[in-house]
């Protein structure tokens, strides 16, 4: 059986202001956990503790079933004691320091004088292609190398946990691809424990074994991409993983129906709550499940139709970013350059479209950001449910 990294209770409280709220999280070893969540969340704050850089006001933390922190005993194993790599945003490489020593350093607090003499700098430097800069300063390096020497660094040393905190957001896009798909690849690579912070919905998918979305110093919903992204828990996930479009719902008669009147049938769902105690409800949806059509007869059988007016669209190369208007809520859909191009640069803002979506892409929660009123389809994932 693998050790686990345990987080129970964690609060850290700056004043009166409670940045992180009585946190639980299980890590197991060598997991990829990406902490995704907005600005000012707590997200940097819950690293700082488990690195041992803040001291949280309350719960435990427990490093391959050993504890680091309890605030119950007082326990408190220094931030050098904890065995730890970390990579910042900014790269804080030392300037007045080679690459080598740079990525020497972890080893040499850790007076790991054995590895030095084994090559561990050189193959550090080479498993993220910087072999060829050892010489070189800081100064000298570009943003992407020096980041990536940054990840040499905090890997070196072979730490029990690395922490991430939004590395990849100081480089430009197609750097950002690059390094993030070497940081996934020395992951499968050497299996270490992480703890990765982001903001960007992308990366969470792309890294994440399991993702952590949090919410004012909380955990909202903890699980693997793929249930994430198929049945995010609440209104808040879903805005934040891409559920960009919002519709209000409201009964109507015996359905529901959206603020423009189009009615939507939504009896494949599973209504959670009783259904006579809802009259409105909140719908989210991608904008890649919104279609747009020529006409009418277009629209697959089954499929919401919208009354919707065009407001503005972006070219995008191979689909065109579209933003039409119903109800007074406005919808973005993506679509086809190849069929839509002529009839788009052709309309008025105003023009009337005809926009469709499958019910089943619909997740709808109570309003206005409370528990799913109904319960999507459950999805088939990989291996392993977890509670
Ligand atoms: N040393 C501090 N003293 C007082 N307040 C602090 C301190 N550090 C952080 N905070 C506050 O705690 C909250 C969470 O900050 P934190 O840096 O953890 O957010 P974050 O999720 O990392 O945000 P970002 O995505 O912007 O980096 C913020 O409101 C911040 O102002
Ligand atoms: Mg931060």
């Amino acid at each position: 059986m693998t050790s686990k990294f345990t987080v129970s209770g964690l609060t850290k409280t700056y004043g009166a202001n409670i940045v992180v709220d009585q946190l639980d999280l299980t890590i197991e070893e060598g997991e990829f956990l990406v902490l995704l969540g907005p600005s000012g969340c707590g997200k940097t704050t819950t690293l700082r503790c488990l690195a041992g850089l803040e001291t949280p006001q309350g719960g435990s933390i427990a490093f391959k079933d050993r504890p680091v922190f309890d605030a119950a005993t007082r326990a408190n194993v220094p931030a050098h004691k904890r065995n730890i790599g970390m990579v910042f945003q900014s790269y804080a490489l030392w300037p007045h320091m080679t690459v080598r020593d740079n990525i020497r350093y972890p080893l040499k607090v850790r007076k790991m004088k054995e590895a030095v003499g084994e090559g561990a700098v050189e193959a550090a430097a080479d498993m993220v292609d910087c072999g060829a800069l050892l010489d070189r300063y800081p100064a000298q390096l570009s943003g992407g190398q020096q980041q990536r020497v940054a990840v040499a660094r905090g890997l070196v040393a072979r730490p029990d946990l690395v922490l991430f905190d939004e590395p990849l957001s100081n480089l430009d896009a197609r750097l950002r691809d690059q390094v993030r798909s070497q940081i996934h690849q020395l992951h499968q690579r050497l299996g270490f424990t992480a703890v990765f912070v982001t903001h960007d919905q992308a990366e969470a998918f792309a890294l994440g074994d399991r993702l952590a979305i949090m919410k004012s110093g909380k955990i909202e919903q903890y699980d693997e991409p793929e249930r994430v992204f198929e049945n995010p828990v609440s209104d808040y996930v879903a805005a934040f993983i891409g559920m960009s479009n919002r519709l209000s719902l409201r009964r109507d008669h015996d359905g529901w129906a959206t603020a423009a009147g189009d009615s939507i049938d939504l009896t494949h769902a599973v209504i959670r709550d009783s259904a006579d105690e809802h009259t409105t409800a909140v719908a989210r949806l991608r904008p890649d499940d919104v279609l747009l059509h020529a006409t009418a007869d277009e629209v697959p059988l089954g499929n919401v139709v919208l009354h919707a007016g065009l407001v503005t669209y972006e070219y995008g190369g191979r689909y065109f970013d579209v933003t039409v208007e119903t109800g007074g809520e406005q919808l973005i859909l993506r679509a086809p350059a190849a069929q839509h191009s002529a009839a788009l640069r052709g309309s008025a803002p105003g023009a009337p479209l005809v926009v469709s979506f499958s019910p089943a892409a619909l997740r709808v929660f109570a309003a206005p950001d409370g528990a799913p009123v109904t319960a999507p389809e459950p999805v088939a994932v990989g291996a392993g449910g977890h509670a």
